[in-house]
């Protein structure tokens, strides 16, 4: 394009282009540097009338709590947004020895609280100092709330935030810190994420499991770091996706995923998925035919992700799965993401599939760096048994290949139904980096 014609661009263009700009950069963690609004508006005069008119192009505020011109660049947005409603991140980019100042620089947003709809904070520091500004203020337009503080010794103490009201958020997301309870608002939040090594015990003596659901009735979604079951039992009627992240990769009690999973009295959940598990763990849960806590009438989804794994060895005595009926009647979807055993997992999921009446999808991914040729037996087996409806296998590329490898004409004969589980690899990839 010819400046020419670039200067020529219709100011409602100019304006689309500018905004298109930012959702594109809106997903990155890091600061950004060249935000569009700034860049475009330095093309010529014209251009910078209407970006500094336009307010919607002014809502995405980034702001660095270290920064000399952090006060300047505030009021800029501030003013410029006019009325409309904000998303601010603010962040430490280096760290500030002192909190207080912290503090201070962060409370620069409180005057505006009532217009942030969304908010995430990147900190180091003591959040029961840092946040305070926050703990009184009426955040009557927030949504979504982001805490990351990358210093966890201060995890024991849970902040006090937007004690005035905070009548819209739906949504929090922390790290390194954990909300206080009683909060007005807590009622009403539906996603709750809690990346914290959790040893919890509220001021007045209760568990994170009961504080949770006297507080919290109507959470559709709950993401936990989990250090042991301390955490007490959790009643969520309306809870539909759990996400457990064990922390103590070396908890190797044949028993600790069943008493995991008899902490949750969650009637609607559609989705379990629970990172840190062991193969033989796994097959005692799928030989139990009762929990004496929980139910899971509508569980569709399951899925076992090991991050690190001390076992050399499976143990004789958890094999083989013998027992009927299953704990999870609905059961449509089981996936084992770098599992330990893959093949007794395997081996034994498919000689008991009469106690999955529906399960349709089995996805594996074997560990990293480990022969999948028992695998490829286990599966190959099952399969010639032919003796009832296989589900449909989603395997990752390297145990695809490997089953490719064998006769390809033979592989069609068995009628196996497979599909390359893409893109899966990347999303266990994620999940194993958030639960670190
Ligand atoms: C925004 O800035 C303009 C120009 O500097 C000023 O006239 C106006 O009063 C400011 N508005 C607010 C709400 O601060
Ligand atoms: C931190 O800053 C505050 C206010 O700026 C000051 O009063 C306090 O003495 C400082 N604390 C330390 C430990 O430097
Ligand atoms: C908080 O603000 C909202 C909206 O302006 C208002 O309805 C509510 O009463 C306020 N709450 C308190 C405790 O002031
Ligand atoms: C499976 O359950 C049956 C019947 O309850 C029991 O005899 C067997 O020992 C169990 N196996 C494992 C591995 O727990």
């Amino acid at each position: 394009m010819s400046s020419a014609k670039i200067l020529s661009l219709p100011n409602e263009l100019l304006i689309d282009i500018v905004a298109a700009g930012q959702e594109l950069e809106e997903g990155s963690a890091a600061v950004q540097q060249l935000r569009p609004e700034w860049t475009w508006s330095q093309v010529c005069r014209r251009f910078r009338d209407v970006i500094v008119g336009a307010p919607g192009l002014w809502t995405l505020i980034d702001l660095d709590l270290h920064s000399d011109t952090l006060a300047e660049i505030a009021d800029l947005y501030f003013n410029r947004s006019q009325a409309c409603t904000l998303c601010a991140t603010l962040r430490e980019s280096k760290d500030i020895d002192n909190d207080s100042i912290v503090a201070e620089r962060l409370s620069i947003i409180v005057p505006h609280i009532h217009r942030i709809r969304q908010l995430r904070v990147f900190l180091s520091a003591d959040p029961q100092i840092v946040l305070a500004p926050l703990r009184h203020v009426n955040a009557s337009n927030l949504e979504r709330l982001e805490i990351r503080n990358t210093i966890d010794e201060f995890d024991a103490n849970p902040v006090e935030l937007f004690s005035a009201g905070a009548q819209m958020l739906r949504f929090i997301s922390m790290r390194g810190t954990t909300p206080h309870f009683p909060v007005p608002w807590a009622a009403a939040l539906t996603h709750l994420e809690l990346r914290t090594d959790l040893e919890w015990t509220s001021a007045e003596g209760s568990s994170l499991g009961v504080t949770i659901s006297t507080h919290c009735p109507s959470l559709a979604h709950l993401s936990l770091k989990m250090v042991d079951i301390s955490l007490g039992r959790f009643h969520l009627p309306c809870l539909r996706i759990l996400h457990i992240s064990l922390s103590d990769p070396v908890a190797l009690d044949h028993y600790h995923l069943l008493a995991i999973f008899d902490l949750f009295d969650a009637p609607a959940l559609a989705e379990f998925t629970i990172i840190g598990t062991h193969a033989h763990q796994i097959l005692v849960l799928f030989n139990s035919t009762t929990l004496p806590h929980s139910s899971f009438p509508a569980l569709t989804s399951l899925t076992f992700v090991n991050v690190r794994c001390g076992c050399d060895k499976i143990p004789d005595d958890v094999l083989p799965i013998t027992s009927a009926p299953p704990l999870f009647p609905l059961l449509s979807s089981l996936s084992l993401i770098r599992q330990c055993f893959m093949s007794h997992l395997v081996a034994g999921v498919l000689s008991s599939l009469h106690i999955w009446p529906v399960l349709k999808t089995l996805t594996l991914c074997p560990p990293a760096g480990e022969p999948v040729e028992d695998v490829c037996d286990a599966l190959w087996n099952a399969c010639h048994s032919k003796s009832q409806v296989l589900p449909k296998f989603r395997l990752f590329a390297s145990l695809l290949a490997r089953i490719k490898d064998r006769d390809d004409e033979e592989v069609e004969k068995s009628g196996i139904d497979m599909e390359l589980g893409e893109g899966e690899e990347n999303r266990y990839s994620w999940y194993r980096f958030r639960s670190m």
